[in-house]
């Protein structure tokens, strides 16, 4: 693949003061291959994220991708940098999925029909516990030196979430995700969304779950929230490793005109579902800017990391992500639409924007454009300086009563930065 591969040891360690101690290996192969990058001089890719080293930054985001042994194998085989398994909770049983589950959104025009938003009305895992577990292990085991995470997520009680992460950590997983942001179905037994909506309760979970485990823990962020920023501070104060972030977006993908019923539809009926893919992608850069900036602001120098989702198709997609501060990137629904395949033309595209720019790792323009958001009313103030200073003509029009009915469309674009 184009991207540097990479034979890695995982870094275990042990939690102190709720942040691992990493106690670097490398394998004889992961040095063979940094020695082979610097002599050709490619844009290396690795990154190390909590202790964990990944052969690239590109992750099998929570969901059907990761839902079983042979997708998450294929997932491994095709060179994606990490695997996070589909949300798994104790008891399966409670889990009852519904078919169809998804609906699509395409672009009004293109051939073959584009498409740009997805909605899932899919539950976690309904799968037996156990058998994931089983998996997990097999592929830890088969693939001792990848990254594998486990999702998990429980009801609002102590014990069970001890039980799950003990028995989830004991397959060998290399870090946790804790799904606090499923928005349909689990919140309705106080879980996923219920959690990472409520600071209190996010606040007490987080302290039970890191008092626990002892690989890093990452706390995925739901974007159905008003400041995204509070649950992410929340979460890394109380001692998780990291934040991921977006889950998928409260939607209502249509009404058929025909029937006059929702879609997608079951019986007759539907009910609000996660909309992500390309669609997201401009909401989720928004939450990740946000919680990138908290970071470099309040934790900058701790090993806090961030995991970017939403709508991630191109290396550039990413590029953009790793420019607002975050670490890794996921992709769920990309996958589903073109394939585990993907991870290869990521990493070529991500290489391809590192040569352009001359940048030799990704740490060395990770949040880099995190200082060009500002307020608006800075905004203002930079303009009138800059007019001031070259007395140079403001580009569009310098006040709202200069727009006309005849020139309106153009007078818009004057005024359009892309
Ligand atoms: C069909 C489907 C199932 C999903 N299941 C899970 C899940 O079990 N756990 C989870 O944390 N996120 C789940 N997600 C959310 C994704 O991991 C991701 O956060 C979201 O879809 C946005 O990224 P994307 O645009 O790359 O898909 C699911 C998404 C989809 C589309």
């Amino acid at each position: 693949m184009a991207g540097l591969e990479i034979n890695m040891q995982p870094l275990r360690g042990s939690k102190v003061c709720g942040h691992l101690m990493p106690m670097p290996r490398y394998s004889p192969s992961f040095v063979k291959a940094i020695t082979a990058s610097q002599a050709r001089d490619v844009p290396d890719l690795s990154v190390t994220v909590n202790g964990l080293r990944l052969p690239n930054p590109f992750v099998i985001g929570s969901g059907p991708p990761g839902t079983n042994y042979t997708v998450m194998k294929r997932a491994f085989d095709e060179g994606w940098g990490a695997v996070i398994a589909k949300t798994v909770s104790l008891d399966s049983s409670k889990v009852i999925n519904v078919t169809p589950r998804y609906a699509r959104l395409h672009a009004s025009s293109g051939k073959p029909k584009e498409v740009i938003g997805w909605e899932n009305i899919e539950l976690i895992s309904d799968r037996p516990f156990k058998t994931m577990l089983d998996e997990m292990r097999q592929l830890k085991q088969e693939y001792p030196d990848r990254i594998l995470i486990a999702s998990i997520m429980e009801e609002y009680n102590k014990d069970a979430w001890e039980e799950i992460i003990e028995r989830v950590e004991e397959t060998g997983v290399d870090a946790l995700e804790i799904n606090f942001s499923c928005p349909h179905g689990m919140p309705e037994r106080k879980m996923g969304a219920a959690v990472g909506q409520d600071c209190d309760l996010l606040e007490e979970v987080c302290g039970w779950i890191n008092a626990k485990a002892t690989v890093p823990v990452w706390a995925k962020m739901t974007p159905n929230i008003t400041d995204i920023t509070k649950p992410a501070r929340i979460a890394l104060q109380k001692g998780c490793e990291g934040v991921s972030a977006i889950n998928t977006i409260t939607s209502v993908m249509g009404i058929n005109l025909d029937t006059l019923r929702p879609e997608p539809c079951v019986e007759g009926y539907s009910t609000p579902g996660g909309y992500s893919s390309k669609a997201v992608r401009p909401i989720a850069l928004a939450k990740v800017m946000a919680i990138g900036k908290m970071i470099k602001e309040e934790f900058n120098g701790q090993d806090v990391s961030l995991s970017a989702i939403g709508g991630v198709e191109t290396g550039n997609h990413a590029a953009e992500f790793i420019l607002l501060g975050a670490n890794t990137v996921q992709v769920c629904t990309g996958v589903m639409l073109h394939g585990y395949g993907l991870a290869k033309t990521l990493c070529t595209e991500l290489q391809a924007f590192m040569e352009r720019h001359n940048f030799k790792s990704v740490e060395e323009f990770r949040g880099l454009s995190l200082e060009y958001f500002t307020t608006h009313t800075d905004l203002v103030r930079r303009q009138r300086e800059a007019i001031e200073k070259r007395k140079a003509v403001r580009v569009g029009l310098s006040s709202d009563k200069e727009w006309t009915g005849d020139a309106f469309v153009k007078q818009t674009e004057t005024m359009v930065s892309n």
